[in-house]
């Protein structure tokens, strides 16, 4: 029945504030402070789920600011060893360990005037956190092996989907660096909270990949739509964004149904999450390791022989985050 399809809605207006599309009060709030906040070169912690636009954030506070036409740097911090990673932060000179062939610049080096996103800043282990304060104090850091600290002009900005205090309590995380960190908090709501934004975002999407040649959806029937309205998007906008491409690969014809749809929209388990009884078994051995290793994802997704983001989707899957 033709009222049972919903197409997208003729006044949908959605804004663009640097790459990051919303229908949302919360956002065009949180736009006025990026805004101002970008005018300073204050530390910024950005907070929020994974996939909610934090590092959009980063890279519109960079392109708002004075800073704009200097260079942004990201690292995600989880995805380093500790060597790696003071190399990768700092820089090193020749010889310093085995495979430093040649000087090599940090991003602090290359971030210079610039801004340098630091994601997933509670995994910086507990001995760069001190070289990490001092060069957001000094303005200054020693290369790995230097015998000269270099100056530098960056402004940080980090991001984590832990609460850095209840780090700090435990024990991984300085607390002066935290203060340090979080001079102007930002939280990036989840999707779900987010009111109008689930459904102005999938047509935003699913204009995108219109554009494509895989497929036209010009409309959705009503299951489907419900399906994606009361879903909680454990992965917000990275997984919306997702789910379309998957109604666009695995689907075909002009209209989108509940068969073109993710299982977990369906209210399926996701392939590759074993059943009930057995999910239990793996949930306990998901929390042990995981406990084993004091919570650090790297190291237990190493053990368990699944990649990080299989561990991250299995902990969504077993509301473990
Ligand atoms: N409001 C938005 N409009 C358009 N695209 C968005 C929006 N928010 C997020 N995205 C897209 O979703 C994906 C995830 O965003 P981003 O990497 O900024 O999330 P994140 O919060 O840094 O996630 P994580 O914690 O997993 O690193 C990106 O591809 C980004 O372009
Ligand atoms: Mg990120």
């Amino acid at each position: 029945m033709a009222h049972d399809i919903l197409r997208r809605p003729a006044d949908l207006r959605l804004r663009d504030f640097h790459g990051i599309y919303t229908v949302a009060p919360q956002m065009a709030e949180l736009f006025v402070t990026l805004q101002r906040v970008a005018r300073a070169s204050c530390t910024v912690l950005l907070g929020g789920e994974t996939g909610t636009g934090k590092e959009l954030v980063a890279r519109a506070i960079h392109a708002e600011s004075p800073r704009r036409k200097a260079p942004f740097q990201a690292v995600n911090c989880a995805t380093f060893s500790p060597t790696l990673l003071e190399s990768e932060l700092f820089g090193h000179v020749r010889g310093s360990f085995t495979g430093a062939v040649r000087d090599r610049d940090g991003l602090f080096a290359l971030a210079d005037r610039g801004t340098l996103f630091l994601d997933e800043v509670a995994e910086i282990p507990l001995d760069l956190q001190g070289k990490l304060l001092r060069v957001m104090q000094e303005k200054n850091f020693m290369p790995v092996g230097a015998t000269r600290p270099v100056t530098v002009d960056v402004r940080v900005i980090s991001a984590t989907n832990k609460a850095l205090g209840r780090e700090v309590v435990e024990g991984r995380f300085r607390e002066d660096l935290s203060y340090r960190m979080r001079v102007v908090p930002l939280f990036l709501p989840p999707l779900r909270e987010r009111r109008g934004d689930i459904e102005a975002l999938f047509w935003h999407f699913v204009d995108r990949m219109n554009h494509g040649t895989l497929r036209r959806i010009e409309g959705v029937t009503r299951p489907a739509m419900d399906a994606i309205r009361s879903y909680p998007w454990p992965g917000n906008v990275r997984e919306l964004r997702s789910a379309v491409e998957y109604a666009f690969v695995v689907g075909e014809g002009p209209l989108l149904d509940v068969q073109d749809l993710t299982p977990e929209l369906r209210g399926q388990p996701p392939p590759g999450i074993p059943s009930l009884s057995l999910a239990d078994t793996e949930r306990e051995r998901m929390l042990r390791v995981l406990a084993k290793h004091k919570g650090r994802k790297a190291a237990a997704a190493a053990e368990l022989g699944i990649s990080r983001s299989t561990l991250w989707r299995r902990l969504y899957a077993y509301h473990l985050r």
